[in-house]
């Protein structure tokens, strides 16, 4: 694992670009054992590939250390825009220095002028990373419930 840096970085957020792809990896190969949050253990969908638009990072100077990727949904019948969390990872390295929340708070104000009402995002009920660290920031458990039906 890597070592907490000490001092206190100078953080700075902005929409993500083709040229943060491979950092977003490196953060991803990072965070393994009990770092990883157990809903990524296994994702369902992989979210790297997909439209980058909504999609924002954390950098320290030149290096990704955190992202939230997130795409935007248009709900029907309502026509109301949403947007939807894929995956939240800060740098091992990291981690305790605030990212995760201001990374949030950046997504947030993206998500707003782009017209979304709403975030969502999926978490499994007993992960003891993401969920609490969505519940301090405000999310709560949707009145909807995801059903599937395994066809393979
Ligand atoms: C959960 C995660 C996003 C938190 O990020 P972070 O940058 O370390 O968190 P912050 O420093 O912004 O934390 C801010 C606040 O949230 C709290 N917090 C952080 N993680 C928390 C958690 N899991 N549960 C409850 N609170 C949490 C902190 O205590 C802090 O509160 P305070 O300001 O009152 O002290 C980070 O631990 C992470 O990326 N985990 C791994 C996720 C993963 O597996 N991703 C894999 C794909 S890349």
């Amino acid at each position: 694992m890597a070592e907490k840096n000490k001092a206190t970085p100078k953080i700075t957020t902005r929409i993500m670009n083709e040229e943060d792809i491979s950092g977003v990896l490196d953060i991803d190969k990072k965070i393994r054992g009990p770092k990883r949050a157990i809903t990524y253990a296994d994702p369902v969908n992989d979210y790297i590939g997909g439209v980058v638009g909504i999609s924002v990072v954390a950098r320290a100077g030149d290096q990704v250390v955190g992202v939230i990727m997130g795409r935007l949904v248009n709900l029907f019948p309502h026509g109301t825009t949403g947007a939807w969390i894929e995956v939240l990872g800060i740098d091992p390295g990291w981690q305790g220095h605030g990212i995760g929340v201001k990374l949030m708070k950046a997504f947030e104000t993206h998500c707003r002028k782009k017209g979304a009402h709403h975030i969502n995002m999926l978490t499994l009920p007993h992960d003891d990373i993401l969920k609490p660290f969505f519940e301090s920031q405000g999310f709560t458990a949707s009145r909807f419930i995801q059903l599937e039906k395994n066809i393979a």
